[in-house]
């Protein structure tokens, strides 16, 4: 299918499934590499890594664990307004080599967050494997150790990423044609 109707939107096929998962496999084979004998834990950030993160892990052969994480935003009572907190970490980072799994890298605070809030808990590394990366859009400075595939700064949806909360179920990208 060429293109797809998301809620209001449009969007044509950008990165066929085949490339997403060729380019998957090769992160998938470099984390084989450098983590041997390492046991890291790897945090996947929902929702948007849930498809990358199952078609990644399930080429990653070194023994790890695996655990689902969101940073909840709320309205504090601090003066910067919001709050965002890591829910759902079960394992204890203390020591360990961790991985962050995430669908994309845009501005980059997400994971510039993220890497402040697990680095309280004094893991030995932390690295992060993006499955894309805008390059155009990024604020802050971030060390992105895996990336599958870096792309312009058109807003995309499908391979879990979602535009409103839907078009994640698609097995191929799609990018918004602009009206
Ligand atoms: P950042 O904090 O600006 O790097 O934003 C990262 C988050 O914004 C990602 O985890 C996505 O959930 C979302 N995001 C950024 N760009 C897109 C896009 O093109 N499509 C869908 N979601 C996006
Ligand atoms: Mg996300």
């Amino acid at each position: 299918m060429q293109t797809i109707q998301v809620k209001d939107k449009t969007f044509s096929l950008f990165i066929p499934e085949e490339k997403i998962l060729r380019e998957v496999k090769q992160v998938a084979m470099q984390i084989n590499k450098d983590f041997e004998g390492k046991e890291p834990v790897v945090l996947a950030v929902l929702n948007g890594s849930f498809i990358f993160a199952a078609d990644l892990l399930r080429e990653v052969n070194v023994p790890c664990e695996i655990s689902f994480v969101k940073l909840a935003s709320y309205q504090g009572v601090n003066t910067t307004g919001e709050i965002r907190e890591v829910i759902g970490l079960n394992v204890d980072l203390t020591g360990r080599p961790v991985i962050i799994v995430e669908d994309i890298v845009d501005t980059g605070l997400t994971m510039a967050h993220m890497l402040e809030e697990l680095k309280k808990q004094n893991p030995a590394s932390i690295d992060i494997c993006a499955l894309l990366l805008k390059p155009g859009k990024l604020q802050v400075e971030l060390d992105i150790k895996y990336c599958c595939l870096q792309i312009p700064n058109d807003f995309i949806v499908g391979y879990g990423l979602d535009y409103d909360g839907y078009g994640r179920n698609t097995r191929d990208i799609y990018s918004l044609i602009q009206n």
